[in-house]
């Protein structure tokens, strides 16, 4: 006869048991989820964070301070490049420094040498790109928020580093050390590279610097929003149709709709200051036109959808993109 004891011990075994399982299914699993599990690594050092609050306290203010200055806005890329420039920039020192350790393992020669030789000009123009790089990188990093903005320090402190290792190594090839001009420029390719990887999560999986209106559509019919009469004048007001984020905007009789998600990082449009038919993003200040979306400045370098609006019944409704036409099938002429 089986107890309650008893029966608590088979379930402890089937717990053993599937205890190796488990395990491997661990182990299998943190293959794949280390990349994520080093972003959330890097996001818990004390120091780092320490250190990103105390940057953000002195550097926050002064860009506030010249968010209108235009070198600022094309440091970011904005709205003239239609991309964030610090992506394009970061593969010239890449490339550069790759284009050394090609020159140095072809370099048969063992003699010292004193001086620049074609290898050191690459590590020379990396140094020089990888500057302008920084500052296009310390910029975006001005405008971005809490884990990407500790992820994104981690990257340039790393990149740091690796530009530390480049300058020791064009100094030490200068004076004829070779042999350690070539071990400090591929640790420094390393290290570089290792950011890069930190630059890419910060892209491809947390969609830092992705137009965040990228895949807005619909809806694609004439769809309710607000009564009109809930819609006061001159104040944004935030809606809901079919899914999407919409501010909702009457001045002067007038009725206007954009995208309520900032395109450059998610900021909601409708908790920022309307002047002049622009709305200004609260998160990093971009503007955006409330008549065709087009961005007065930035950060953002992706304009905001607007929607076409229109009074139903004493509804406000709005319609997104609309269905391709259909072409007629080839050969047959319209009626
Ligand atoms: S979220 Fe950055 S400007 Fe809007």
């Amino acid at each position: 006869m089986r107890t309650g004891s008893g029966q608590a011990d088979d379930l402890t075994a089937v717990g053993q048991q599937a205890e190796p399982a488990v395990s491997s299914l661990c182990a299998a699993t943190r293959l794949v989820t280390w990349h994520s599990d080093l972003a959330a690594w890097v996001d818990r050092l004390g120091w780092l964070r320490t250190l990103s609050d105390r940057l953000t306290a002195v550097l926050g203010p002064v860009r506030e301070r010249h968010q209108d200055n235009l070198a600022v806005e094309l440091l970011h890329g904005g709205r003239w490049a239609g991309h964030p420039l610090h992506p394009a920039l970061s593969d010239l020192p890449i490339g550069l420094w790759a284009g050394v350790m090609v020159l140095d393992a072809m370099d048969r020669d063992p003699a010292p040498r004193r001086g620049i030789d074609a290898a050191g000009k690459l590590s020379a123009a990396g140094i020089i790109a990888a500057g302008a790089t920084a500052l296009t990188g310390l910029n975006d990093w001005t405008v971005s928020n809490d884990q990407d903005r500790r992820v994104g320090l981690f990257h340039g402190l790393l990149n740091t580093a690796a530009l530390g290792l480049q300058c020791a190594s064009l100094g030490t090839r200068m004076a004829g050390h070779r042999g350690t001009a070539r071990a400090l420029a591929a640790a420094s390719l390393m290290v570089t590279a290792a950011a890069g990887y930190l630059g890419g999560h910060l892209v491809f999986t947390r969609g830092v610097m992705v137009s965040r209106v990228a895949w807005a559509a619909g809806p694609r019919r004439w769809t309710r929003a607000l009564q009109e009469a809930d819609l006061p004048d001159d104040s944004p007001t935030p809606v809901e149709a079919e899914g999407r984020q919409i501010m909702l905007y009457r001045h002067g009789g007038s009725l206007y709709a954009i995208d309520n998600i900032c395109s450059h990082a998610g900021g909601l449009l409708s908790r920022g200051a309307v002047a002049e038919l622009t709305v200004t993003c609260p998160l990093h200040g971009s503007r955006f036109a409330l008549t065709d979306g087009c961005i007065s400045r930035g950060p953002a370098s992706q304009p905001q959808p607007v929607l076409p609006t229109r009074i139903r019944n004493g509804w406000i409704e709005v319609r997104g993109s609309q269905p391709a036409p259909r072409r007629p099938a080839s050969g047959r002429t319209r009626p």
